[in-house]
């Protein structure tokens, strides 16, 4: 892999899963992990194997049906969480250690607030758990990802020197997750900057960046995590997660697709996937999109002002960044509602079979804005009830 690969870690098993109501069965879940790995995510956290037998079972099938097979070519990583404890890491090497590409995922915080008023442990006894559970970890699997938990809100000076600990007892991946997403774009990116600059032996392990999107800042931070130097991003379909969400894998992606002039970085994900495995996860999960969602919003690729809808009749790129095709939404819908135009009822009921003069086009255009004022949107049925009304009565 060439320094400008991204590797997209997908933790809508784990943290995903962890919404409010977004709980899933194990056949859900293992479906969706089968998307997952069609979409070609590099590695998906699959579950907290501690957290219920019921958890451990779901991660452990996933490690032994998705986790050996091939997709395109390629076979993703199966992660389980684990806190820093023996029974927590055990339990995890227990659930993935069947699938071809094992990770244990270790975390431990590390900002001052949790030290004290969570784990009521001091720095040293921090640094000391960490050393000794990543060991722990390594001597069970090859693979070690170790995050300091609040990383956003820790000493900077504390996480180097955490984080060099973790690497010299085995760690390969080091995670800093923006846990209760309270950075700004340009503090997370320099906090990258100086974790990549001032922490011993990074240079031979993966920067990773996880972030929350309290502030609603997850993939700016992301972003910038990423042009810092991270090379995995730990996202979400759709966003879903913990309070206001994870960062959501499809933003990331099609911000390093459309702008890939701009940050000259790529990921291995399929594009044309994306909306399919956004709508399994909204359906197995209960939690519906936001209609205005980027990306995979329903509105996302639609268009009802009048000016824009003429534009995009003109030409596409005039209100589109992104062709819909390019993530899997068939195509781009031009609502008809009382801000649209001439120009567009025009050519929606030349899609119908209506050829109509200017002057037939002038009576209709009139009764669909009066029409438009009572209701939200225009159905072809409203349309067609309009045209047999006006052109077709006795
Ligand atoms: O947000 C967070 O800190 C996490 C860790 C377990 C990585 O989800
Ligand atoms: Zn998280």
């Amino acid at each position: 892999m060439n320094d400008d690969y991204v590797r997209i870690f997908d933790t809508t098993l784990r943290d995903g899963e962890q919404s409010p109501g977004a709980t899933m069965t194990s056949a859900e879940k293992l479906e969706v992990a089968r998307a997952l790995a069609s979409l070609g995510v590099d590695i998906i956290e699959a579950g907290f194997p501690a957290a219920s037998p019921d958890d451990l079972e779901a991660v452990r099938r996933i490690a032994i049906e998705v986790g050996n097979a091939d997709y395109n070519g390629k076979t993703p990583v199966i992660c389980g969480l684990a806190r820093a404890s023996v029974n927590d890491i055990d339990k995890a090497w227990e659930a993935v250690r069947h699938a071809a590409k094992p990770r244990i995922h270790v975390f431990l915080a590390t900002s001052e607030i949790h030290m004290k008023y969570k784990l009521r442990m001091t720095r040293e006894e921090v640094v000391q758990r960490v050393r000794e559970m990543v060991a722990y970890a390594r001597q069970l699997c090859p693979d070690v990802e170790f995050s300091p938990e609040d990383a956003g809100r820790s000493d900077p000076e504390f996480l180097y020197y955490v984080l060099g600990e973790a690497i010299q007892a085995g760690a390969t991946t080091l995670n800093i997750p923006d846990t209760v997403g309270y950075t700004t774009p340009e503090e997370f990116g320099a906090l990258i900057a100086g974790i990549i600059r001032n922490t011993p032996g990074i240079e031979n392990c993966i920067v990773s960046v996880h972030c929350h999107n309290d502030l609603g800042l997850a993939t700016a931070n992301t972003l910038a995590g990423l042009r810092a130097g991270a090379r995995q991003a730990e996202v979400t379909i759709n966003g879903i997660g913990e309070r206001a969400g994870n960062t959501a894998l499809e933003e990331v992606v099609m911000a390093l697709y459309t702008r890939r002039q701009f940050y000259n970085l790529r990921t291995g994900i399929d594009t044309t996937q994306i909306y399919r495995v956004s709508k399994l996860v909204s359906n197995y999960t209960g939690i519906p999109v936001q209609p205005n969602k980027a990306i995979v919003g329903a509105n996302a690729f639609a268009h009802e002002a009048g000016i824009h809808q003429d534009g995009m009749l003109k030409h596409s790129m005039t209100y589109e960044i992104i062709r819909p095709e390019t993530v899997g939404v068939p195509q781009t819908r031009l609502v008809l509602g009382k801000h649209s135009g001439r120009h567009a009822l025009r050519a929606r009921l030349a899609s119908l079979g209506y050829q109509l003069s200017d002057e037939e086009l002038d009576q209709i255009f009139a009764r669909f804005k009066h029409l438009a004022d009572r209701k939200k949107v225009i159905t072809d049925a409203d349309l067609e009830a309009l045209v047999s009304d006006e052109l077709y009565q006795p």
